[in-house]
């Protein structure tokens, strides 16, 4: 049988997976190409504890393995866009395919590199970008290549899902106490910006909007909110009226525009992405032909990324030289670059939390300040605390971004009203 060579720059949690992976499926492997694959050099800085590197070419300068003659598939998993840009470049101009699980790097620089990897005649895949274990991009690109595809909502990072769930069923432990947790199990990283304030998130979403839409990939444009402002209160009142609160990677294809935008979102229990607890993924695709269809999973960690990883290595030494799929399921002069709509101009229904001063009258003050925006209200939740403070909680129609905004202006100018509201989108996909 014939030897393919993998290079692997990077040994930590993803690279090490890729790397037992390998090893231990080979024959599978072989069995499914028709080919050994054979891991030829890894390029890391130190060696991880889990991989037993006793017979294996070792470098400590990643760039040697793009570089030897041995390797014919590079995998990038150190991360980053900075080392790693240049890196897959070298790798794509020494003609070596490349394999990828850097969202970053493909939200940022995929076009460059998409270019750059088909004019040299490799292939470029990332499908652990996304969804770690989860096959969306082959399941979009491929399965659902016969549909339009309408719209695409998906639970994609893990860690704001686990703090979301916890402090749902403890019911009383705010944002940073469950954050704390998360962190100290290894489910949040130690600075973990990313994560929480939706860029990890944002990162995925941008591929999955190129790949559902062939539409450029517009990380620039994206509407990124986090999950830090959620409260306990918020949560307790969603689950009154009937919903979840889940960080949701939205877009859509509308006659305006296209949407882009990952925020909080209340969505009904029995919607199907509601049910995704702790630090599973899923990912909801709306297609006019096959309907409906849900993609579920674990989103992260060593052995389901590495299932996408070397699932790449597979798909490049069954398509040959070059890539026939294109990389974002369109051929690229059939790419349109549809403009984003801006997050004003989005259409959502609206979840408003209020704190009044119990003053007769001022209920009527609110719907008039709601109804002169065209704002009517589905539901009520008021609560007399008998401390002078009165929460209100309403649901919204759909309505423009915009005039929720101007009424949230509003209603914040009232004497009666106490501090900032919370606004957080509810969206029904089902
Ligand atoms: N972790 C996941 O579950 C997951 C899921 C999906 C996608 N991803 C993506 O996979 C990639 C890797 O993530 P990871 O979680 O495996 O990260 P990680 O555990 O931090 O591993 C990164 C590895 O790359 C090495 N590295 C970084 N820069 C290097 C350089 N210039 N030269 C040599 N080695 C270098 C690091 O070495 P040192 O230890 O010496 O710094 C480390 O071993 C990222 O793009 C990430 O977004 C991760």
């Amino acid at each position: 049988m014939q030897q393919i060579g993998v290079g692997i720059c990077g040994l930590g949690t993803v690279g090490s997976g890729a790397y037992n992976l390998i090893s231990g499926n080979s024959e599978e492997i072989s069995r499914k190409t028709g080919r050994v694959v054979k891991i030829t050099q890894v390029g890391c800085r130190r060696d991880h504890p889990d991989c037993d590197l006793a017979t294996t070419n070792v470098t400590r300068d990643i760039f040697d393995v793009v570089k030897n003659p041995e390797v014919d598939v590079v995998l990038e998993l150190i991360g980053g866009t900075d080392v790693a840009l240049r890196l897959v470049k070298e790798a794509i101009a020494n003609r070596k395919h490349v394999v990828t699980a850097n969202k970053a790097l493909i939200a940022i620089h995929g076009e460059e590199l998409f270019k750059l990897a088909n004019d040299a005649g490799v292939c470029l895949k990332f499908e652990a970008a996304i969804a770690g274990g989860i096959p969306i991009v082959k399941a979009i690109r491929e399965g659902l290549a016969a549909n339009e595809v309408q719209f695409l909502a998906g639970v994609i990072n893990g860690t704001t899902n686990y703090i979301l769930t916890e402090m749902e069923t403890a019911g009383n432990r705010d944002f940073t106490d469950v954050l704390s947790e998360a962190q100290e199990l290894g489910y949040a990283e130690a600075d973990p910006t990313f994560d929480v304030e939706g860029i990890d998130a944002a990162h995925k979403l941008t591929i999955l909007s190129s790949i559902a839409f062939g539409v450029p990939l517009k990380f620039d444009s994206m509407y990124a909110e986090g999950i830090s402002e959620i409260t306990v209160e918020d949560i307790r009142y969603a689950g009154e009226l009937g919903f979840r609160i889940k960080h949701l990677g939205i877009t859509a294809r509308t006659n305006r525009g296209i949407e882009l935008r990952v925020h909080p979102t209340l969505i009904k229990k029995t919607e199907m992405l509601a049910q995704v607890d702790g630090v599973m993924n899923a990912v909801l695709v709306g297609s006019d032909a096959a309907g409906q269809t849900m993609y579920y999973g674990v989103g992260a960690g060593a052995g389901p990324t590495a299932s996408s990883v070397v699932a790449d290595v597979i798909d490049v030494l069954r398509s040959g030289e070059t890539d026939q799929i294109p990389n974002l399921g369109f051929v690229a002069e059939a790419i349109q670059a549809i403009p984003v709509l801006d997050i004003t101009n989005i259409e959502s229904a609206y979840y408003l939390r209020l704190k009044v001063i119990d003053v007769p009258g001022v209920m009527a003050k609110i719907s008039t300040i709601l109804s002169e925006h065209t704002i009517s209200i589905e539901s009520l939740i008021q609560k007399d605390t008998g401390q002078g403070e009165v929460p209100i909680v309403i649901v919204t129609n759909r309505v423009l971004e915009r005039s929720v905004n101007d009424a949230i202006r509003e209603l914040e100018g009232l004497k009666q009203v106490e501090g900032p509201l919370a606004r957080i989108r509810v969206e029904t996909f089902s």
